[in-house]
């Protein structure tokens, strides 16, 4: 089915309030309205602490929240239920390998790969990792484009190597990293793959089985779905042996004075009150995302991303980073204007109501790598529209003649 423009619009509440034309979707998109009303239905007429009361509407919270991961499991195609953990978001994910994976699985001697392009949610955990077991971290650099190549693979990877964090999609460069690739050359040294798909997952329709990595994270804010919800996927036989994160209520099988065992998966790395009304909310996301369809989000955001690209190469001081191609950008547009600095050009566009983001990104490492100290972004969502593309590329066009530099 292929929507009008006006009815993407009007699905999201958003539009209707504000006048801004919002170029942020990469941190964080906005929400349809079935979104909202899911949570707020779950609070009005099914609201009840998940696990605890064993009355009806008790019940009906629990069920609510279990089909909740039903749903995610049936999204990203995972075997069972109970690969599904859900977390706040894609750092608590990280976090929760890293510390419960990461810090008893490694030793010193061992290494751990990341790529340059990591936003610090996955890589600081994995600092961290390093610093408590002794293993080291060896980092993928890539081209300006974004590109990993098969030497730096090559280089990386040795009989060392025990795991793998990478980005599915960059942050800053939108580029789209060759996961089967590094998958299938972790596993031939026995390493494991986190995934981090904070960045995919809106874009495109991911299959853990099909790409085999061995955990996967993401946020539900970056796909319409609520703030204070995230997943993370691990195969069941990494997880069943990984200590719990966090201790407390409802994630225990029986405790005594001096000691705990602790429940099955998935409940046993869910500690404390769950957010039920958030995982009603990111069902309703994910139902959403399938009734536009893979292909109407995809073809959309291409067209969109290649109408922009066009226009902003046309303007000689703007420079885009990553790929040339806007098939590989997953609608995220970073650009530097020459003598202007990304703080200013955030600040004059807002004035617009244009909203951008600009600074490192949490990517300070990728900005060290290609020598440039920050940029502005713009990324774009299939909601978007190219009247609003044309009047972000207006407001870009004098943007230097602003700042003092003549024409
Ligand atoms: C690639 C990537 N990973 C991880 C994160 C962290 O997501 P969150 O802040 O929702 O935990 C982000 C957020 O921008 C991101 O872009």
């Amino acid at each position: 089915m292929k929507w009008s423009d006006k009815r993407r619009r009007e699905e999201f509440p958003f539009f209707c309030y504000r006048e801004e034309i919002y170029l942020d979707h990469a941190a964080t998109s906005q929400r349809p309205q079935r979104v909202l009303d899911a949570e707020r239905v779950f609070y009005e007429k099914q609201n009840a602490n998940p696990f605890r009361g064993l009355y009806e509407l008790g019940m009906e919270a629990t069920d609510a929240y279990e089909r909740a991961r039903k749903t995610v499991q049936n999204f990203l195609h995972a075997q069972y239920a109970e690969e599904i953990i859900f977390t706040r978001n894609a750092t608590e994910s990280l976090n929760l390998v890293a510390y419960s994976f990461g810090c008893h699985f490694l030793k010193e001697g061992d290494e751990i790969i990341v790529s340059i392009m990591e936003h610090h949610s996955n890589l600081l955990p994995w600092q961290m990792v390093a610093e408590k077991t002794g293993a080291k971290l060896v980092f993928l650099e890539c081209g300006a484009d974004g590109t990993i190549s098969k030497e730096q693979l090559d280089f990386a990877f040795t009989e060392r190597t025990k795991l793998v964090a990478i980005t599915h999609v960059s942050n800053v460069l939108g580029c789209q990293n060759p996961i089967e690739e590094v998958v299938r050359r972790a596993h031939e040294c026995e390493a494991v793959v986190v995934l981090d798909a904070a960045q995919s997952i809106a874009h495109r329709p991911v299959d853990v089985v099909l790409l085999d990595v061995d955990f996967l994270a993401f946020s539900g804010h970056k796909m319409m779905g609520p703030m204070g919800i995230g997943v993370l996927y691990g195969k069941k036989k990494w997880l069943e042996q990984m200590p719990p994160f966090l201790r407390g209520g409802e994630m225990i099988e029986s405790v005594s004075r001096t000691g705990a065992t602790f429940a099955p998966l998935p409940h046993r790395l869910e500690a404390g009150t769950v957010n039920a009304a958030a995982a009603v909310g990111l069902e309703a996301a994910i139902h959403f995302i399938h009734e536009i369809g893979w292909e109407e989000i995809r073809s959309r955001e291409e067209e969109l991303t290649a109408y922009a690209m066009n226009q902003m190469e046309a303007i000689p001081e703007i420079h885009i980073l990553g790929s040339k191609d806007p098939k590989n950008h997953s609608g995220i547009l970073t650009f530097t204007v020459e003598g202007v600095h990304p703080h200013d050009v955030a600040s004059i566009l807002d004035a617009d109501h244009i909203a951008v983001r600009a600074g490192h990104h949490c990517a300070q490492p990728l900005f060290a790598h290609l020598n440039i100290p920050s940029a502005t972004r713009a990324s774009l969502a299939f909601y978007n529209t190219k009247e609003e593309i044309d009047r972000f590329v207006d407001c870009l066009k004098p943007l230097r003649r602003k700042m003092g530099y003549g024409k």
